[in-house]
């Protein structure tokens, strides 16, 4: 791969150590995917950061890096969620064993100037690349986001790639950076009327078929952000989807089409039928769920009033909890959504999730989530019991 002379500097260790180690992270990564070049990048989305995932390993590689005063980002970053509610993690029955690394994982991102905001959703918070602007983004649902609603440019990254990139301000060119790599090559047409989970469902259907393709969906009605967010995150983890187009809605959708020209191209369609069997096998059992956990992604605050508005004037048997980011949680407070939510018997819970916190160790069996990426992770990285629904059928009253 070619290098500019202060590229070069930079692989050879004349701009600190964690900077050389960045380096040669992303010369690798181009090597392999026969990246011609380096390209600047507008910002990154940093993943890698709950305990539970990355464990002692993880958190040595980075207090490593953070012991550079030299391990400073070039570029706006911020950060996917962490393992705990990095202020109520006491009260949601979180180790103080497993919240004390967990902090100095964040302590070190800190050092490193990466925003400690810990969400899935970055672009509800101000990390919003514009249409056509290269970044390095992990996390796949929010890769599937920025690529595909934003139209903005970033490969899968892993934690380490996106690091490395924020670091270097740069990222290999070679995949979703090049405009001939983002043509679709697999049509859906979605034969039915679909509302709120069912996005997710169809997610799950399509990412199995594209595995690491590009799908090009045909609606018969306009999908909302929040439903957009839904698709692409179930899209990502049921595949390895990082860009799916819209007709209609999706702002590459009219050049992308050609790609469906192509002889090698696929076409599906799926039925009500289809969507309804999913549904059901998304769930692992029929016993009502004693935890709901919401916000996979993240919520955003239009989900968070709707979840308000369903709540109003009941109480809930089942605990819930509402994954969000910190910034959506002060607004929810400001407007008087987290009083409501309180009030039914549920939580706004900051900065993690029901994949990436500990959740199998406080004492819950049964997880209800309207998500379908969720529903698709909990039994593999939780162990517990499952059940697949719209909110208001997840719910049971006292
Ligand atoms: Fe976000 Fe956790 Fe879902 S990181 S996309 S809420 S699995």
């Amino acid at each position: 791969m070619y290098l500019t002379r202060i590229e070069e500097e930079m692989f050879e260790g004349k701009h600190g150590d964690a900077v050389r180690k960045s380096m040669e992270i992303l010369v690798a990564l181009g090597d392999i995917y026969e990246a011609e070049k380096l390209i600047n990048i507008t910002s990154a989305q940093v993943s890698g950061v709950s305990y539970k995932t990355i464990g002692d390993a993880g958190l040595e590689f980075l207090e490593d890096m953070a012991k550079d005063p030299k391990a400073k980002t070039n570029v706006p970053a911020t950060l996917n969620p962490a393992g705990v509610d990095l202020e109520i993690w006491k009260e949601l029955g979180f180790s103080e064993e497993f919240t004390k690394r967990q902090l100095r994982i964040i302590d070190a991102y800190r050092k490193m100037d990466v925003m400690t905001t810990c969400t899935c959703t970055p672009y509800l918070i101000g990390n919003v690349p514009t249409i056509g602007s290269h970044v390095a983004w992990s996390e796949s649902s929010a890769v599937a986001y920025a690529n595909s609603v934003l139209g903005a440019m970033t490969n899968r990254e892993g934690g380490p790639g996106a690091l490395a990139a924020a670091i270097c301000g740069k990222t290999p060119e070679y995949g979703f950076h090049l405009d001939e790599e983002r043509l679709a090559n697999l049509l859906v047409e979605v034969d039915a009327e679909i509302a709120g989970a069912d996005y997710g469902v169809i997610g799950h259907i399509v990412g199995k078929t594209a595995k690491d393709g590009v799908p090009y969906f045909i609606f018969k009605n306009r999908p909302s952000a929040n439903e957009l967010k839904s698709l692409g995150a179930a899209l990502a983890s049921s595949g390895a989807v990082a860009l799916y187009h819209v007709e209609g809605v999706t702002p590459e959708y009219e050049n992308a089409f050609r790609g469906l020209k192509n002889e090698k191209s696929e076409k599906i369609s799926i039925d009500r039928q289809t969507i309804n069997d999913i549904r059901d096998k998304l769930s692992t059992t029929a016993e009502k769920p004693d935890l709901i956990c919401l916000g996979c992604p993240h919520s955003s605050l239009d989900e968070i009033k709707n979840i308000t508005d369903q709540l109003r004037g009941k109480k809930l048997k089942n605990e819930l909890w509402v994954c969000t980011s910190i910034l959506m949680k002060a607004a929810a407070d400001r407007i008087g959504y987290s009083n409501t939510i309180e009030k039914a018997g549920g939580k706004i819970v900051c900065d993690t999730c029901m994949v990436v916190s500990p959740i199998e160790e406080l004492g819950f069996e049964v997880i209800g989530v309207d998500s379908a990426k969720a529903a698709n992770y909990i039994p593999g990285m939780c162990g517990l019991g499952v059940v697949f629904d719209d909110f208001k059928n997840l719910m049971v009253e006292k």
